[in-house]
Parts: C-alpha cells; sequence; structure tokens
C-alpha cells in the first residue's frame, strides 16, 4: 500500500500493544453492559421455553462476564468505563429489527437465535484476541480471566445450535 493511502492516525491512538489492550477492554465491557440491556427484550419475545431458558442464563452469565472484566480493570489500574462499541450496537439494532420483521413463535424464535448468534461470534472473535494480547503482554491473570470468559461464550453459541436445531428450526419451516 502506498503511504499516501494509509489512514493517518488520531493523536489519542495506542502506542503500544498494551494500550491497544486497553481500548479493546474498554470496546468490550460496552458491549457486554448494552448486551445486559438488550437480552431481557429478547427473552421475552422467545417462545420456545428452553430458548427463554437459554437466554435467561445467558443474562446471568454475562453479569459474571462483566464483573470479571471490572477485576481485570482493577489488576490493570484502569478505569472501567467503557467505550462505545459501534459493532454491538449494531449487531442489537438487527436484532430489534427481526422482532419487528416476525410474528411471534417459531420464525421470530429462528430469528432470535440467529441475532444472538451473530453476538456470540462477535465475542468469541474479541475474546480469542484478548486472551493472545493478554498472554503476549505476559498477563497470565488476565488471560485465564478471559478464557473463562471466552470457554462461557463458546458454549453459549453451542447451545444456542442445538436449540435451533433441535426443533425451533424444524417448526419455523413448517409455519410456510
Ligand atoms: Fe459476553
Ligand atoms: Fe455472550
Amino acid at each position: 500500500m502506498k503511504k499516501s493511502e494509509m489512514t493517518k492516525a488520531k493523536p489519542s491512538a495506542a502506542e503500544g500493544l498494551k494500550e491497544l489492550f486497553v481500548d479493546e477492554l474498554k470496546d468490550i465491557v460496552y458491549a457486554e453492559r448494552a448486551l445486559l440491556k438488550a437480552l431481557p427484550k429478547m427473552a421475552k419475545n422467545a417462545s420456545e421455553p428452553k430458548l427463554v431458558e437459554a437466554i435467561e442464563e445467558h443474562i446471568k452469565v454475562t453479569e459474571g462476564q462483566v464483573s470479571r472484566l471490572e477485576r481485570i480493570f482493577e489488576i490493570l489500574g484502569e478505569s472501567s468505563r467503557g467505550v462505545k462499541c459501534e459493532a454491538m450496537e449494531g449487531l442489537i439494532k438487527e436484532g430489534e429489527s427481526i422482532l419487528e420483521e416476525t410474528e411471534a413463535g417459531p420464525v421470530r424464535d429462528a430469528g432470535i437465535i440467529s441475532a444472538c448468534q451473530k453476538v456470540e461470534h462477535y465475542e468469541i472473535a474479541s475474546y480469542g484476541t484478548l486472551v493472545a494480547f493478554a498472554r503476549t503482554l505476559g498477563e497470565d491473570e488476565i488471560a485465564s480471566l478471559l478464557a473463562e470468559t471466552l470457554a462461557e461464550e463458546k458454549d453459549a453459541d453451542k447451545q444456542l445450535t442445538e436449540s435451533a436445531y433441535n426443533s425451533i428450526n424444524f417448526d419455523a419451516a413448517e409455519e410456510d
């Protein structure tokens, strides 16, 4: 790439990996808190009891993830104030429009699963990177805290896939 095509950094740009790491932690803590506000609406709109249960369970897990992030900021001596995560805002908006575009029942449930899985995949990508950054920086305690969250996100994704295959998508196909 020609030098002139490269984006010029803002004065506040991260100076090293550590700073980028903290910036990304601020992004994910914002994302998790935004999710905590958005998930109850998803649970209320789901019909299949197993799906409602899975979402409610993940709300509790997400609360734990926020506390874990707060603990990480404490270890780093940084404020736990988040910085707006555009990606999560977009995913949440998309999830809300799926609700408007479907009737309550199996089809909406399939849409909710799809929206939730996009969120989980964003989180899996984010925590995967954060674990790698923490290890590179020699922050082993933080790396293992983040790895716990990463495992929880993968678990949630698996559960959603299972509920999708176990009946919900099947019921949705029968609605036509
Ligand atoms: Fe999460
Ligand atoms: Fe999650």
